[in-house]
């Protein structure tokens, strides 16, 4: 288990499409697996895609207990997701501020599908068919927009509202 290096913004493999994960249950897949939340969890991430270590699979983890980084955000279970696909499950958008360990020290307001099923399959190759709303149907559109290589800055309609988080949330204690 090891914390890996994050990729910032401007490294060209964060722009990758990535490439699907075709066999489930390894050794080489937990151990990425296992990596991957230590360095969520020692950044204090509400998520991450493999995309953001350099590896270039359709991977994402995220969950959130109660996250210093986001603190009225509700409580989202601990999640592996592999090759998935996002589908809205009504036209209506909500706005919401974001932030990446790919964009340190920066936030920005985002709007996201409201409500969206998603689908795809955990590192055991079970499949998993969820249909969430909120903060935690914003951290999946998030993290899977990782794997066809879009940054949240990307989608910022109103740059009036995209600075520092030490500048926007002085209360919050964070410089990223
Ligand atoms: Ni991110």
């Amino acid at each position: 288990m090891t914390v890996r290096e994050i990729l910032k913004m401007g490294d060209p493999r964060l722009l990758r499409i990535a490439k699907p994960v075709s066999v489930f249950n390894t050794r080489e897949l937990q151990s990425l697996i296992a990596d991957m939340f230590d360095t969520m969890h020692a950044a204090e991430g509400a998520g991450l895609a493999a995309p953001q270590i350099g590896i270039d699979l359709a991977l994402v983890i995220f969950g959130v207990r109660q996250n210093p980084r986001y603190p009225d955000a509700d409580a989202v279970p601990e999640t592996v997701l592999i090759n998935p696909t996002l589908t809205p499950l009504d036209a209506a958008e909500e706005d919401g501020w974001e932030g990446c360990l790919s964009v340190p020290g920066l936030r920005g307001m985002v709007p996201r599908w409201a409500r969206i099923r998603y689908t795809g399959f955990d590192q055991y190759g079970a499949p998993i068919d969820r249909e969430v709303d909120g903060f935690h149907a914003r951290v999946v559109q998030h993290e899977c927009d990782h794997l066809v290589g879009t940054l949240y800055p990307m989608r910022v309609r109103d740059f009036r509202q995209f600075g520092y988080t030490s500048v926007l949330f002085p209360d919050l204690g964070a410089d990223d």
